[in-house]
């Protein structure tokens, strides 16, 4: 029997298979129970320019259908990045990916430089936290916001350059479109959705933060809505992220549209389940007869034509 082609295409950029890990949910750690270079690419936490601690506790809080956090990007700053952990991922063959973030456009534009090293694939603009030029709205927000900060990143890096939206849009196509006429090479949707949690006894938000991201299973139809929409509008790849945990997840993105997908929160409740998904995704081609993702990747059926 012929062996499955798993690799995909993700602009420039070839990855043995579409699993990767989405930013925040992995660490060095996860080595300990698993072969980390079995994975397509590693996306690190993203990292911001300075040293900064991370939001009061509780940090995080389970709900139903996933979890809400609001750990509130604590770094240890480009200085860490450069010299300890670059070093530690540059000895995986799977490409790196580093995820980067700033209040304001020059600090975001700095670090795209700084950050644009040898042993780096490519960079995870994440464009989802709050812009203090814009009254503390994420830069995804918006389109014009996101043109800016892009067209400023642009301007900083030759690497290839993805942009990671945010749920809490109510544009997203404007807002993909945006990133896309400014140089990203890539959309990764999505980031966290905003909630919020109270505990009925103490009446108190069980965020230390009040509100905070929430990912898991119950934003999955949210992330692969944002996925079609993005995908049928944006000539560039798209990266799906959000509440995938099992195959047909995994399959459910790529048939919308997504050219590779990350996974985050199902890791805390099964530390191996990524290397897990890409095994059954090779036995799942194997048994199909399916010999390429290229296949699968769009070939979503819509009864009469395109939805809107
Ligand atoms: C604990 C935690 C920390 C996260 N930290 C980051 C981060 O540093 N940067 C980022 O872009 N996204 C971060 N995210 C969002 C995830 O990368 C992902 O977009 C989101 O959780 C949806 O995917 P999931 O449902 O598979 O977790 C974090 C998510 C969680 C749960």
């Amino acid at each position: 029997m012929s062996t499955s082609d798993l690799s995909v295409k993700v602009g420039e950029l070839t990855f043995a298979n579409p699993i990767m890990p989405a930013s925040g949910t992995f660490s060095e750690d996860l080595s300990d129970v698993f072969d980390l270079d079995v994975l397509g690419a590693h996306v690190l936490k993203t990292i911001m320019h300075g040293k900064r601690a991370g939001n009061p506790t509780p940090r995080v809080c389970d709900l139903q259908g996933g979890m809400l956090n609001a750990i509130g990007i604590p770094s240890k700053g480009i200085d860490d990045f450069r010299d300890r952990m670059l070093p530690y991922w540059s000895d995986y063959k799977a490409p790196l990916v580093v995820s980067i973030s700033a209040h304001s456009m020059d600090e975001f534009a700095r670090l795209a430089a700084e950050v644009s090293l040898p042993g780096v694939a490519a960079i995870e603009a994440n464009i989802s936290c709050p812009n203090i030029e814009a009254d503390g709205n994420a830069f995804a927000m918006r389109p014009d916001t996101t043109a800016e900060v892009m067209r400023r990143l642009r301007a900083e890096t030759d690497l290839p350059l993805w942009a990671k939206l945010t749920p809490n849009t109510g544009e997203p196509v404007a807002v993909a479109l945006a990133a896309e006429a400014e140089g990203a090479d890539a959309i990764v949707t999505a980031n966290t959705a905003l909630g919020m949690s109270i505990d009925v006894r103490t009446r108190q938000p069980r965020l230390g933060n009040v509100m905070g991201g929430m990912s898991g299973p119950a934003v999955k139809p949210i992330a692969l809505r944002m996925t079609y929409q993005c995908a049928h509008a944006c000539r560039v790849p798209v990266i799906g992220c959000g509440g995938i945990a099992t195959l047909d997840d995994v399959l459910e993105f790529l048939i919308a549209g997504a050219a590779a997908v990350q996974v985050g929160t199902a890791t805390f409740q099964s530390p191996t389940v990524m290397a897990r998904l890409i095994a059954e995704l090779s036995d799942w081609m194997q048994a199909q007869g399916v010999t390429s993702l290229g296949e699968i990747i769009g070939s979503v059926q819509i009864p009469g034509g395109e939805a809107a």
